[in-house]
């Protein structure tokens, strides 16, 4: 099995046969943890129905799920680190335990991959003062013929898994190696940790995930994941802008892996209509394309750009929005290379015969060059000299505040810069909201999902096609309208069932007794937690940036505040 879309195909038809559905492939945005930045394993949009909500497909699942880890940027460029994967998963939400889902696993290694049972050995939970030794995983393992002294027993930093935020599901897992390459882990989740520990979840559940790179990598022989098929046609395009070879020496090796991993990583998060800017998901995405552009200058790129291209190529399954992710790596590439020499050269002059840099300079490297702080800590790094970290971030902070005091000033609101933002796209997406309602002369029309950073808002609805360009206009317009007629927004408190009566409001179950209702002048009403703006007036100009389909019958908006 050579290729990514043949190692999913098998994956999603054997869990198939064993009466699994299979769910769609969730945004790279986590639509209900503020405490991840990306949606990091398969099981992040499941949490929760691992916590005991019924999941309308059943008890049975299985997927594919785009992924984005973020904790290893540096490390990129080794054999094995990835920012941008897919992760093959299968659950049980309550249903099957260790015993169906272990004997699962190695059927599929062993029959539909056909790796020799011999080059497979696992690890179990050793167990600790809490929670018992997993002895029941290693019988089972035993009994399907693994010999004993390839069962190996390790700690919790090695044998746990979970949760994927800060709270949430999580538990012992037993992971699968080839030839002790790391492959497959089968996640037993039965506690939730919470503020007060880990309690026993109300349902045992079993998360499995197998990496789609490593998993290529094993059955191909290659001795890294970025020589599997997934990465073939980028580190060829990336040879032929370079006039390099992938093997000619180490050097070029590791800036190719790097170029190829972030440009890869970066054409999915611009996918979900993030921008780079210099905060959260947004800043990741500015330090990938400038990683990406540095060490392209190494290989004597001059552009990065048509790489992208290549990424195109390979993920034909997913419909990129291709000329809204050149566009904008177009963008930001441009806005870099127009600092990057000159900062290039400052960096030498400041740190010419020294072996430390202080916080003063390193942020003026950030605030006046562009140099996100983890660049200039790997350059010094190259040379050998220390940067003043501690220093960086409380430049950093006293900026942020004098920032924040103008913008305090402004608007008369003591919110942070970043939660200003998400106000506002709150306000806006409750506008755009109606106005779809009233343009498309449809009253049906409702929120079926929405997600705000700060940089935009995503707004899915029911209908059944594309919007025309004139329809997307005079949303735009509408709302447009109703930011200038200066509407106040207020805020009042009613019982669900007078809110249902008057106001928009589709999550119904989730609300309380008690729910607050924000109407805008007389064009919207809507149940909502808020926050909002006080007036129309403070959002600016409304620009509708992407529409497409997110599923059957749901249409996706993004859309910004400029
Ligand atoms: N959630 C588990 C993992 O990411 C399966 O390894």
């Amino acid at each position: 099995m050579r290729t990514r879309k043949q190692l999913i195909k098998a994956y999603i038809d054997f869990f198939k046969s064993k009466n699994h559905k299979e769910i769609p492939n969730a945004s790279l945005i986590p639509e209900n943890d503020p405490t991840v930045l990306f949606t990091t394993a398969g099981m992040h949009p499941l949490v929760p129905f691992l916590l005991g909500q019924p999941h309308p497909l059943g008890k049975r699942l299985v997927n594919v799920q785009k992924c984005i880890r973020t904790q290893d940027i540096e490390e990129v460029g080794d054999e094995f680190h990835l920012t941008f994967f897919e992760m093959l998963g299968n659950w049980s939400l309550g249903d099957y335990w260790k015993k169906e889902a272990i004997t699962w696993s190695f059927e599929f290694l062993t029959k539909v991959l056909k790796i020799p049972k011999e080059k497979i050995s696992v690890t179990c939970f050793e167990g600790d003062k809490n929670i018992p030794r997993d002895t029941e995983s290693a019988k089972i393992w035993e009994f399907l013929g693994i010999p004993k002294s390839k069962i190996r027993f390790l700690p919790k930093s090695d044998n746990w898994w979970g949760p994927a935020g800060k709270t949430g599901p999580c538990g012992p897992d037993t992971e699968m190696f080839v030839n002790g390459f790391e492959i497959w882990n089968d996640v037993f989740m039965q506690y939730n940790k919470t503020s007060k520990g880990y309690l026993p979840l109300k349902q045992k559940n079993v998360d499995t995930g197998m990496g789609v790179e490593r998993t290529l990598a094993v059955l191909n022989n290659k001795s890294s994941v970025y020589e599997t098929e997934p990465f073939e046609k980028i580190i060829r395009k990336i040879e032929s802008l370079s006039g390099k070879k992938y093997n000619d020496g180490k050097e070029e090796t590791k800036a190719m892996r790097i170029i190829a991993d972030h440009i890869k990583a970066a054409c999915f998060i611009l996918n979900e209509g993030i921008l780079p800017s210099n905060v959260e998901q947004g800043y990741v995405l500015r330090r990938l394309i400038r990683r990406a552009i540095r060490y392209a200058r190494k290989l004597k790129i001059k552009s990065i750009v048509e790489i992208s291209e290549s990424v195109f190529e390979i993920y034909d399954d997913y419909n990129l929005d291709k000329n809204f992710i050149k566009q904008e790596l177009e963008k930001e590439e441009k806005k870099f290379l127009k600092t990057l020499e000159q900062g290039l050269k400052i960096f030498e002059k400041l740190t010419k015969g020294k072996r430390y840099l202080s916080g003063k300079d390193t942020f003026l490297l950030y605030q006046s060059y562009g140099f996100p702080l983890e660049m200039t800590k790997e350059l010094a790094k190259e040379k050998n000299i220390k940067i003043d970290e501690e220093g960086f971030k409380s430049e950093q902070k006293k900026h942020q505040e004098l920032s924040r005091t103008a913008t305090v000033g402004r608007f008369k609101s003591g919110l942070a810069d970043s939660s200003e933002e998400v106000t506002k796209l709150h306000t806006a997406t409750h506008l755009l909201n109606e106005a779809l309602r009233r343009v498309l002369k449809r009253p049906d029309i409702h929120q079926k999902g929405s997600n705000i950073t700060p940089e935009r808002l995503r707004f899915d609805f029911n209908f059944e096609r594309k919007l025309t360009e004139e329809e997307i206009r005079k949303v735009e317009e509408l709302v447009n309208k109703k930011i200038q007629e200066s509407l106040p927004v207020r805020r009042e408190i009613m019982s669900a069932e007078q809110a249902k009566k008057i106001a928009q409001g589709v999550f119904e179950n989730k609300y309380g007794e008690k729910v607050s209702v924000y109407s805008i002048g007389d064009f919207s009403k809507e149940i909502c937690a808020g926050p909002h703006v006080k007036n129309t007036k403070e959002l600016g100009h409304f620009k509708i940036i992407k529409e497409e389909s997110s599923a059957a019958g749901i249409r996706r908006i993004k859309a910004i505040l400029e």
